[in-house]
């Protein structure tokens, strides 16, 4: 049994598995019309899911003022309802974005829009604070990221927010983060084909929380064999970071291969392959919170599911490096 996280000094409790919003968002795009989500969703399953997630003991949920252009915090919103005090929602902000067309049409790192994104962000949510108010733009220039940081802890003594973090890869935009009081986490990509050693390191360092996005490889990892045909679908054209769907006609063989090769350890001790996905991530480090995105009960069900069996054991883990020859 995987047991609780404390999002780093905040004293935020959140059990080790987050629900990561993205896909429950529905179709948007970028301006020229290229997808930026999961294609077609049932709002009603997504509704059900987050409910069969609560019941199974989840309690902490990662969504964006963008997802959907708005669609995935109403979404949530109104799938926690009454329950809302219960769980810890994290949102980010810094894409700017139209909701009657569902498109994304800008960025803002400045410190005046924070306040602005994070209103809108609580009509939408129907709550009057946020736990982990998330900074989007992962490549922002440090000198923004640390004005941005003190505007957050403004929000933080206004009783906006509790804790904030910067969904970055880069470790040295974390630590700028990491100077305010009550910076909790860092929000980056982390499965067992992306490993990102210099970033755990830091959040021992700090004593930051590190949630991980992408912990399934946007699917891969939960047994995808190949792109969605959905054309509104962002892994059916896939911008330069996602990695291992290819052009988007099919999913990179040498993926797919080494998928293969680590799945005997994965689904070890009765684990699905995703649950194995998330145990290499609790293993990898304590600080981590993975956060899978779902689209329906089922994928709910299998995914909290994981934290029942915790996480895989160092020498799994060293079985797969050298799989892996890393
Ligand atoms: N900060 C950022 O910039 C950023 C970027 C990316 C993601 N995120 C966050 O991280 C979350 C998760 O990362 P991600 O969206 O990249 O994807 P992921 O968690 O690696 O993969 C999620 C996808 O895998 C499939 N899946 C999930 N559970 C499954 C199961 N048990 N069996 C079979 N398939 C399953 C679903 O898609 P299908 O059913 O369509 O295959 C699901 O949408 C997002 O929702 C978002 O909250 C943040």
């Amino acid at each position: 049994m995987e047991t609780n996280r404390t999002l780093g000094r905040s004293g935020i409790d959140v059990s080790p598995l987050g629900f990561g919003c993205w896909a429950i968002g529905g179709e948007w795009q970028d301006l020229s019309g290229r997808p930026l989500g999961w294609g077609k969703v049932d709002d009603e399953e997504s509704v059900r899911a987050v409910h069969r997630a609560l019941d199974l003991g989840v309690t902490f949920f990662d969504t964006a003022d963008t997802y959907g252009a708005g669609h995935s915090e109403r979404v949530l919103g109104r799938a926690l309802g009454k329950r809302r005090a219960d769980v810890v929602v994290a949102t980010k902000w810094g894409n700017l974005f139209d909701e009657q067309t569902r498109t994304l049409n800008g960025q803002d790192a400045s410190d005046t829009y924070v306040r602005e994104a994070l209103t809108a962000s609580l009509a939408r949510l129907g709550t009057d604070y946020v736990d982990l108010y998330q900074f989007h733009l992962s490549d922002a220039h440090p000198a923004h990221g640390a004005r941005l940081r003190d505007a957050c802890e403004e929000l933080v003594r206004e009783g906006l927010i509790r804790a904030y973090a910067w969904s970055t890869d880069d470790p040295a935009r974390a630590a700028v983060f990491a100077e305010g009081e009550h910076c909790a986490a860092v929000q980056h990509a982390l499965n067992v084909m992306q490993d990102a050693p210099e970033m755990l390191a830091l959040c021992e360092e700090l004593g930051l929380a590190s949630v991980n996005r992408s912990p399934l490889a946007m699917g891969l990892l939960a047994g995808k064999r190949q792109a969605p045909q959905d054309t509104g679908d962002i892994r059916s054209r896939p911008p330069a970071w996602l990695r291992g769907f290819g052009d988007g006609t099919t999913a990179d063989p040498e993926w797919l291969t080494r998928i293969d090769g680590l799945k005997e350890i994965l689904t070890s001790d009765g684990r699905t392959l995703a649950q194995g996905a998330l145990a290499w991530i609790w293993a990898r480090s304590p600080r981590t919170v993975p956060i899978p995105g779902f689209r329906s009960v089922a994928q709910a069900e299998q995914n909290a599911g994981a934290m029942e069996k915790g996480p895989l054991t160092a020498d799994q883990l060293t079985e797969i490096d050298q799989i892996l020859e890393r």
